[in-house]
């Protein structure tokens, strides 16, 4: 599955129309102030970037970042003093968005080659983690929600695009490759995905749901955006980052608390 989705998006990378599965989801007020090469490949089926509330200074993580049009859109607003990481395991997909941030002159964006499965970063170390049309393309979306908790720090955020459905998908549907390279084969139904990320160890999992993409016999497959936070833990413990009086676990002082990274063992 995992050659044929490579194949597939390797070829996709050296063209040029945008081919977003559910419809244009970005404005002209979204891609105004791009650069044309900047915009030119979309494959994504939402506008994680549009609804995440990205800040000056964040870093973000663009999970199977394709073309880089996410990253850029990203690293535009988190500006000089943020940076984007685009991830993605398709060779050609990287060389063309390295391509185009240096014909940008983007400095503060770069694409990593890379599994979603095994991310190459370390713990605890992106704001905001977003993805477009990746997470169905999959084989291991559990793995995938760990590594992004993994990755993300105490109260950073998930902002996800994807195409999900209302019910399991028929079996040959779910094993034939050109169906998942197409984004439907992989599509889990909406309610297992949202529990995968809810067991990964995310809080507030939300997802609302987008256009409708095809119709498979019964199956409603259809585009969500789906968000979710690695919260600090604000029930027992925590006094750093602007809380200022909560309950301390036995034997600590505040001082003790904020001397050391807060680890997740301490959220409750
Ligand atoms: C449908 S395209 C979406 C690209 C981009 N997010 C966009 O909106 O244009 C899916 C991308 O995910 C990448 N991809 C699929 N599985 C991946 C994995 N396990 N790890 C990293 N990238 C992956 C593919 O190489 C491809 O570039």
């Amino acid at each position: 599955m995992k050659d044929e989705v490579r194949a597939h998006y390797a070829d996709l990378a050296l063209r040029d129309t945008p081919l977003s599965c559910c419809g244009g989801a970005y404005t002209p007020t979204d891609l105004a102030d791009l650069p044309p090469e900047a915009a030119g490949l979309s494959l994504g089926c939402g506008n994680p970037v549009a609804l995440a509330s990205l800040q000056p200074g964040e870093v973000v993580l663009d999970i199977g970042s394709g073309a880089g049009l996410d990253a850029f859109l990203a690293a535009r607003k988190v500006g000089p003093t943020g940076r984007a990481i685009g991830l993605d395991m398709t060779e050609a997909m990287i060389r063309r968005a390295r391509q185009t941030a240096e014909q940008a002159g983007f400095s503060n964006v770069e694409f990593r080659l890379g599994d979603a499965e095994e991310m190459p970063l370390p713990d605890e170390s992106v704001d905001v983690i977003i993805s477009n049309c990746v997470i169905n393309l999959t084989l291991d979306k559990a793995q995938i929600f760990r590594e992004a908790y993994r990755v993300l720090r105490p109260g950073g955020r998930l902002m996800i695009s994807d195409i999900v459905t209302d019910k399991p998908l028929p079996e040959p549907v779910r094993s034939d490759p050109k169906e998942w390279a197409r984004c439907v084969g992989g599509a889990l139904p909406e309610e297992e995905y949202t529990r995968l990320i809810a067991e990964a160890g995310f809080k507030r999992v939300i997802c609302i749901h987008g256009l409708d993409f095809r119709q498979v016999g019964d199956v409603r497959v259809y585009s969500a955006n789906i968000s979710a936070e690695k919260q600090m833990g604000v029930a027992k413990t925590t006094w750093n980052r602007g809380f200022s009086r909560l309950f301390p676990p036995e034997g600590s002082t505040p001082q003790a608390i904020l001397a050391r990274p807060q680890t997740n063992e301490e959220v409750v």
